[in-house]
């Protein structure tokens, strides 16, 4: 295990604290009326930005969860997606909401659409706490994304390095990293 330098911050827990709030109200704003709003967690590196949106949003909210593999160890993607978990229930019909942690390459996401969008939701839209829209290989739309970011590595906040940091409060950059 290489030594590692303390993460620095890039976005406080204040900012985001802040930023999700917006977010939770835009996306209740966007699907008026009663029916529910069922939120899909990306695993792994979407569950804190779940975890707080929900707490922002009212009691129209449901959630499941899937896992699809993106970066093995190291910052690279291999560009090939998988499906790993998942979801419990089907989509037809509902009002769906993709959360994702971050918008990098845009193939994890593109992939998630397609395959959420073939089983018949009324709506779906996608959230994404963080984009790196200079790293775009494929164009994917996004409804609500919370920060954009420069083309750095970034960790915390659900986000990993070979399974560390993903509990840290923040979006910090490690100095090592790439
Ligand atoms: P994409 O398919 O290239 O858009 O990659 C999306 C996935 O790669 C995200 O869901 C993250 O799990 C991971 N990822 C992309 N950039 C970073 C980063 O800076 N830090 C940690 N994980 C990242
Ligand atoms: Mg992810």
């Amino acid at each position: 295990m290489p030594v590692l330098s303390e993460p620095s911050v890039l976005i406080s827990a204040d900012q985001i604290r802040s930023r999700v709030a917006t977010m939770a109200t835009e996306i209740e704003r966007d699907h008026p009326g009663d029916d529910p709003i069922h939120l899909i967690c990306v695993l792994k590196g979407g569950f804190v930005f779940l975890a707080d949106l929900v707490r922002a949003m009212g009691d129209r909210v449901t959630m499941d969860f899937i896992a699809v593999s993106s970066y093995g160890k190291g910052t690279r993607s291999s560009g090939e997606v998988r499906l790993l978990k998942d979801l419990d229930a089907g989509l037809a019909g509902r009002d769906v909401v993709i959360v994702e942690d971050i918008v990098d390459t845009g193939l994890t996401l593109t992939y998630l659409q397609d395959i959420l969008r073939a089983r018949a939701p009324r709506s779906l839209r996608t959230a994404c706490l963080l984009s790196k829209p200079s790293r775009r290989t494929v164009s994917v739309h996004v409804d609500y994304v919370g920060f954009e970011i420069p083309d750095r590595f970034v960790i915390g906040y659900g986000l990993d390095y070979d399974e560390r940091y993903r509990n840290l409060p923040y979006i910090g950059v490690l100095d090592g990293g790439e």
